[in-house]
């Protein structure tokens, strides 16, 4: 199922047509002789979704799931899992309710429901939207045997700040991978049948722009120019909704002063009238309610706005339950509104063919079969990141291993943490499915491996609570370890070390601690004493190989400095142990590419390659203090390069491969042409690319564009294609480009997609620095 060497471009790709169950006559029938039926109680109560389980937010309310359910007061369920409890709920909604509505239960499905995979962000990584595809399938049908045909996932929301922990659950900074991402989790889940056993309605989040908080801090307001919103942001919700997406979930956040969960211009004008989405908007959690903190009315005022501006449920808020009834009655809201809300979410029940099948069978207990694991482990290997691997002196590199290395000294907190190599909202997996590195390094090297832990993931008092935080529950007095002597265990691993030829490190950050929801950082750094722990085996002179374990960029600088081979390797699941070591023992040839920019120093954030211009570019990066008039006034750090310490679309392998020029199909279009050519192509882009190595390796082939002369001004450099290629040693491959109107259109300052006459320089390559150049004219 992965792609070898499938050319992808968002042009070439056939997206499924928006949801055409959703559109059809006869369920629209089967819906308005309902809703005929119901009265304003009953409606409302198909607006309201409660927790149900462990709380994924503040605040979990409802102590009275069964009268609920028995009374047809609630439309949907959250955190309730599994054949049992669901069934418990649904027999009591169809046996004992007036219309026998069938409940919906929803779940954060966020990379695997029981079998993990890497985290959303590492599967950006792989650049591989089949893999993106496998993932969100297997996560629908574990979902749909656990009784829950409803995931809240993907996320889609744009991440260019590592500051925002959730960043782990995004596809990364840039509009063209996330979108072509957005699509094939979309395609995953719901695949092109909602009512299938193995699919999933998807609810697409966090809609709008929630991943660009203000200075990286989750939750807080989003300020932006429309035309950025346009086409940068909203991008991948859009391609998520032509996909078919079923629901989407408002955000926390405001945007240009107006709550995202009360506006209509992103939840109407452009979601439903622009786009045409016809499935239902959930809020996030008691993000109705939390419109009070927003100083935008009253409970009642709030409420009225939320559902006006188009959010049809109201998750884990009882807000829409309390106080839109009364609303309704005195004529504040029209009754059409709650109607209209009610049908939309109808929709999605009788497409999921709840009402035909509204309970589960139980099935056998989950296992991770070794179908599953290859699975886990096959995703995985391709999401890793060969960052750096050079020549250690009178060593050569030291990937991939070979016998080379007699003694290998495995090193860090993240080396054997099951816990913590599953990763941040792992939802229902379990941490005693992972394989970790200490163990698939054990099966291969056997006693020639030595280990020490060097350190705790935090340090202090942090350290000593870690393993007890429960977020539903408060902490006590003994809810703590001892606190760890990291001073005496960095001395224990440098003797290891010291007995071994090569060391590995493998560093990172605490997942279900630090990353995720609610995890913003305002540093990027190694947690505790890891950076001392590095800095203290590198003073041994032993080669290190460098594993980063972390579900966001890390402040790498130090090590890219000093230790010769790093790879990125996120939070891998339940196969990282065997993932890593395939990479590590050259099994397979690393192929992973950045889908976000890793930065030098925490005070470059928010980095992405696709900057706009300024009228003063920094023409080199300079690493000295600037020493005339030329070098100081110009749009530059006193203390640091402009710079990505690693770019998006970066990654090595253990092969080289080489580009020559790209070509066209044609030098000159007319802008007619091009204006005329929405889902089409007028001219093609070709580039040979030459594996000139001694392996065999996969890589992503990457296609950038720079509109040197628009009426708005345009980003520095734009990712508009790519694809992953297979090439033996020696091989060579002609890989194409389409471009036509959805690559080359920009939005103007009227708020309008458009594309004028210009000349495009375009780049491919390996990453977001390629080199070889061609240009393209567009003609009066
Ligand atoms: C809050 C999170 O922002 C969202 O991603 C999640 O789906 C809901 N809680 C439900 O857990």
């Amino acid at each position: 199922m992965l792609a070898g060497c499938v050319p992808f471009t968002a042009a070439a790709q056939s997206l499924p047509a928006p949801n055409a169950q959703l559109a059809s006559k006869e369920l629209n029938g089967r819906v308005e002789s309902l809703l005929k039926k119901m009265t304003l109680d009953e409606k409302i109560g198909q607006l309201v979704q409660f927790n149900g389980g462990y709380a994924t937010g503040p605040g979990g309310t409802n102590l009275h799931n069964d009268e609920l359910a028995a009374k047809g007061q609630v439309g949907s369920f959250l955190n309730i899992v599994g054949a049992e409890a669901t069934n418990h709920y649904q027999h009591l909604a169809i046996e004992k309710s007036r219309l026998h509505i069938p409940i919906l239960f929803g779940q954060d499905v966020i990379h695997g429901h029981r079998t993990t995979f890497p985290v959303p962000l590492a599967i950006a990584a792989s650049w591989d939207p089949a893999a993106a595809e496998l993932v969100a399938h297997y996560g629908a049908t574990e979902a749909r045997a656990d009784g829950i045909p409803w995931v809240f996932s993907p996320m889609v929301d744009i991440a260019r700040d590592p500051r925002w922990g959730r960043i782990i659950e995004s596809n990364g900074e840039d509009p063209y991978l996330g979108s072509a991402m957005a699509r094939a989790w979309v395609k995953g889940y719901q695949q092109d049948d909602l009512s299938k056993p193995d699919s999933a309605a998807v609810s697409v989040k966090h809609y709008a722009a929630y991943g660009a908080a203000i200075a990286g801090r989750d939750y807080n307001a989003v300020d932006m120019s429309e035309i950025a919103l346009r086409q940068v942001y909203l991008e991948p919700y859009h391609a998520a909704v032509e996909a078919g997406a079923a629901t989407l979930m408002s955000s926390f956040n405001s945007i240009n002063g107006i709550p995202a969960t009360a506006n209509r211009h992103t939840l109407t004008d452009i979601l439903r009238n622009e786009w045409g989405f016809d499935g239902f908007v959930v809020s996030d959690w008691g993000a109705v309610a939390e419109l009070m903190n927003h100083s935008i009315g009253d409970g009642p005022t709030v409420a009225r706005k939320a559902l006006e501006a188009g959010v049809d449920m109201d998750m884990e808020g009882n807000l829409y339950g309390t106080v839109i009834a009364d609303q309704v009655r005195s004529g504040k809201i029209p009754e059409s509104v709650v109607s209209e809300a009610v049908r939309r979410i109808l929709r999605v029940k009788f497409a999921l063919g709840l009402f035909e099948h509204p309970y589960t069978t139980p099935g056998p207990a989950y296992d991770a079969t070794p179908e599953r694991r290859a699975a886990a482990r096959k995703v995985a290997a391709e999401t890793l990141v060969l960052l750096k691997n050079d020549p250690v002196e009178g060593v050569g590199v030291l990937l991939p291993f070979t016998s080379k290395a007699k003694k290998v000294a495995l090193i860090g907190p993240l080396a054997d943490n099951q816990r913590e190599l599953l990763g941040a909202w792992a939802g229902n997996g379990d941490p005693k499915y992972v394989v970790t590195l200490r163990a698939a390094l054990q099966e291969r090297l056997g006693d020639r491996l030595l280990y020490a832990e060097g350190c705790g993931l935090l340090s202090g008092e942090d350290a000593s609570v870690l393993n007890h935080v429960d977020f539903n529950r408060p902490m006590t007095a003994d809810s703590h370890e001892p606190v760890p002597d990291d001073a005496k265990t960095i001395v224990e691993a440098v003797e290891t070390a010291k007995k071994a030829d090569v060391a590995i490190l493998a560093l990172g950050e605490p997942a279900n601690w630090m990353e995720g929801e609610a995890s913003s950082r305002a540093t990027l750094g190694f947690t505790g004493a890891q950076e001392q722990l590095l800095e203290a085996i590198a003073a041994t002179g032993k080669p290190i190989v460098l594993v980063v374990l972390a579900g966001r960029p890390l402040e790498l600088k130090w090590a890219a400095g000093h230790v010769p081979a790093i790879l990125e390797a996120w939070s891998p699941g339940i196969e990282a142990g065997h993932a890593v070591a395939d990479v590590l023992f050259g099994d397979v040839n690393p192929s992973g590419k950045l889908p976000a920019s890793l930065p030098r120093a925490v005070g470059q954030e928010p980095l992405y390659y696709a900057q706009m211009p300024t009228g003063r570019p920094a023409r080199v990066d300079l690493s000295h203090f600037p020493r005339n008039a030329e070098e100081k006034f110009n749009s530059r750090y006193m203390d640091e390069d402009n710079s990505a310490l690693f770019p998006f679309g970066w990654g090595l392998s253990y092969t080289r491969f080489t580009y020559a020029q790209p070509t066209l199909s044609r030098s000159v279009v007319p802008v007619a042409e091009v204006l005329a050519s929405r889902g089409k192509s007028v001219v093609t882009v070709g580039v040979d690319v030459k594996n000139t190595g001694g392996v065999a390796g996969t890589e992503v082939v990457q296609l950038y564009i720079r509109n040197t002369a628009a009426s708005v001004e345009q980003p520095v450099r734009e990712l508009k294609g790519f694809a992953r290629v297979t090439l033996a040693p020696g091989e060579q491959k002609h890989v194409e480009f389409p471009l036509g109107f959805d690559e080359l259109n920009f939005w103007n300052a009227e708020i309008k997609q458009t594309v004028e006459p210009t000349t495009y320089k375009i780049w491919a390559g390996g990453s977001s620095l390629a080199k070889a150049e061609t240009s393209l004219q567009i003609a009066e």
